[in-house]
């Protein structure tokens, strides 16, 4: 007996033995289990999930980016643009809004690897617009309706702070019911309060890119990354509306330097993003470098419109190069913006800043009535206003 009951004990031993250590497996086994489901349904969370995070939340991680720009499909694309543009509805309506560019000089001291104004391009003719071709511009713009003029140029020495400040004023003397927008580069602090005092409603600096690494390899030694930085932070606290942006597919760009950018602009919130494809020019390091892809480009415009929803968005001349329908489908994926040429016919074709760049050869007004018919193609209206961002 006192075996057999020893064989029992035993055996009842070893029965809670097993119990034990099959319990012991199976709590060690389930949270591991537990975590790696969990880990795989992030990891594995599909593109349309993640677009649906981003409209909710307005942000997703580095990962999460990276995950989008690297296997988004036609389908994603157009699930997100379906999303941007209802967003863009939501706070713009059926409105888009026009802005008369006048490209008032093409010269230009800096070399950026991208673009056919640099200083290295001796295939070019310069030019510069006086004070009063400037304002004649901006009277044919009135006229066609426009209410938001953008003086553009490369970083030309000869226009002083002065003379910047000056155009500035007389224009928003002969038009106070106007913005006036400055895309002229990089300056001191200093000169950007100059200008804002004198009236400046606005400024377009392209980051070109958030990942400083990238932005070596697109520009000439003599810019910094930092610096291109500060001007905007300097431009916000000005209290510039203030627009940022990237080329879409420029030479060396990859799906983490696009991360790279959505952080940065969830982070600085601008009020306006300038996004093209990058296409080259032939007079130009990148001559043979590939163009940027139409996809990614109307992707990008609508991840920037559910990250941003008031962000005021231009379907770009670059967009509008790329493809004949480019700027009405970048309208569709989430932009409100379009921005035209006032700049005299005689001078278009020399502000080539890529090569085959449309309207070089069309006046103002064909523009504006272009513009109009392209709008009104695909349900929207272009509208006489400032057009100023909503939150402001
Ligand atoms: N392709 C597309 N965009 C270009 N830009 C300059 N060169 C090119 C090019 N080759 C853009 C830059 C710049 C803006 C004025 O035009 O982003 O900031
Ligand atoms: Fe000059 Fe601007 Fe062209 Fe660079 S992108 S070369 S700063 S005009
Ligand atoms: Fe210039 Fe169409 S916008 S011709």
């Amino acid at each position: 007996m006192k075996a057999f009951g020893t064989e029992v004990e035993v055996w009842l031993l070893c029965s809670c033995c097993v119990r034990n250590a099959v319990a012991l497996v199976f709590l060690y086994r389930l949270p591991w289990k537990y975590n790696s489901e969990m880990k795989e349904e992030i990891v594995m969370s599909s593109n349309k999930q993640l677009i649906d995070k981003l409209h909710e939340k307005k942000g997703l991680t580095k990962d999460e980016w990276i995950q989008l720009f690297e296997s988004y499909t036609e389908e994603d694309r157009l699930y997100a643009a379906e999303k941007a543009r209802a967003v863009a509805d939501s706070v713009y309506g059926k409105d888009v809004y026009i802005r008369g560019i006048v490209e008032f000089s093409n010269v230009c001291p800096n070399n950026c690897l991208y673009c056919g104004l640099r200083a290295g391009n001796k295939n070019i003719d310069r030019y510069r617009l006086d004070e009063d071709d400037i304002m004649e511009c901006c009277r044919d713009g009135y006229k066609y309706g426009f209410r938001t003029f953008v003086l553009q140029s490369g970083e030309d020495p000869h226009f002083t702070t002065e003379m910047i400040c000056r155009i500035v004023k007389r224009i928003k003397e002969e038009f106070p019911d106007c913005a006036v927008t400055l895309s002229i580069g990089e300056k001191s602090y200093e000169d950007y309060k100059a200008y804002r005092d004198a009236g400046a409603d606005r400024y377009l600096l392209r980051h070109e890119t958030a990942n400083e690494e990238h932005y070596k390899k697109l520009h000439s030694e003599s810019m910094s990354w930092q610096n291109r930085i500060r001007c905007l932070r300097d431009l916000k606290s000005l209290g510039y509306q203030v627009g940022c942006g990237v080329m879409i597919g420029s030479p060396y760009q990859t799906s983490e330097c696009l991360a790279d950018d959505m952080i940065f602009m969830g982070e600085f919130k601008p009020e306006m993003i300038g996004l093209g494809p990058f296409l080259p020019h032939s007079d130009t390091p990148f001559r043979d470098e590939p163009k940027g892809s139409y996809e990614t480009t109307l992707f990008m415009i609508s991840l920037c419109r559910l990250m941003l929803p008031e962000a005021l968005i231009p379907a770009t001349t670059a967009l509008g190069t790329i493809r004949g329908n480019g700027r009405e489908q970048g309208v569709l994926a989430g932009a409100n913006v379009i921005m035209p040429n006032l700049s005299p016919v005689q001078v278009r074709d020399k502000y080539m800043l890529y090569d085959n760049k449309i309207c070089t050869g069309d006046s103002s007004s064909e523009c504006r009535g272009c513009i109009e018919n392209r709008m009104e193609s695909i349900g929207y209206k272009v509208v006489i206003s400032r057009g100023d961002h909503k939150k402001l």
